[in-house]
């Protein structure tokens, strides 16, 4: 499964991305807006931090508004994603920018219907939003087991996205599920190597190394 990170803070996807761990980004205009910088300067940065995509979400809500701001989305950097949402305008820019050889990133999924047309209408990515379902007494993990499925089942390409991540938990039944990508906010990704058993047995190597003075000679 791919990793990306869920976040327009160009100084802590530089911190993460040093790890080679970080595959791609995704921003939104909340997250972006969270950063107090220019959006379009940001993402600059952030395509030149990692060489996955990294997904720029549009403001405009009707078709037209979506292509043009597109359009300088496009000119940043080839590793650009369009992000728009799953509505008929959405889709039907999904579709154009698609056609026209962009990856288009279709967000704000909460049902497998709305996935399998996305799927139609091109997408390179699926954003499923796992939390906000959950948030809702629903059961996010469902939809993306079905958005699987039915994309199994029909041969889409469409990759599936899941977002809205908020545990530890959510990645591990993302990656069972068969989500393609998981994208993360920092302080769940800074969690994914966790363990105490793990503090612990390393702690006691170092005690027992330092005890019987063992040393690592070259
Ligand atoms: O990429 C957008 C998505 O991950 C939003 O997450 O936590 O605001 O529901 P959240």
């Amino acid at each position: 499964m791919k990793i990306f990170l869920d976040t327009a803070d160009v100084a802590e996807i530089r911190e993460y991305a040093a790890s080679g761990l970080v595959d791609g980004v995704t921003t939104n205009p909340s997250l972006a807006a969270k950063t107090g910088k220019d959006y379009v300067e940001s993402l600059k940065e952030i395509c030149a931090l990692v060489p996955g995509p990294i997904s720029a979400e549009v403001l405009a809500t009707d078709f037209d508004g979506m292509m043009a701001q597109a359009k300088i989305f496009q000119k940043i950097a080839p590793n650009i994603a369009i992000k728009v949402p799953l509505t008929w305008d959405g889709l039907k820019a999904c579709r154009a920018l698609t056609d026209g050889g962009a990856q288009v990133n279709v967000t704000l999924c909460f049902s497998a219907v709305q996935a399998m047309m996305a799927a139609k209408a091109g997408a390179a990515f699926i954003s499923p939003f796992i939390g906000r379902l959950d948030d809702i007494g629903e059961d996010g993990m469902t939809l993306i087991r079905d958005i699987r499925a039915i994309y199994d089942n029909y041969g889409f390409k469409t990759e599936v996205l899941a977002a809205s991540i908020r545990s530890v938990s959510h990645v591990l039944h993302c990656a069972l599920a068969g989500a393609d990508v998981a994208t993360i906010p920092t302080a769940i990704f800074k969690k994914l190597l966790d363990h105490t058993l793990t503090d612990k047995g390393l702690a006691a190597f170092i005690a027992d190394a330092k005890k019987a003075n063992v040393t690592i000679k070259g």
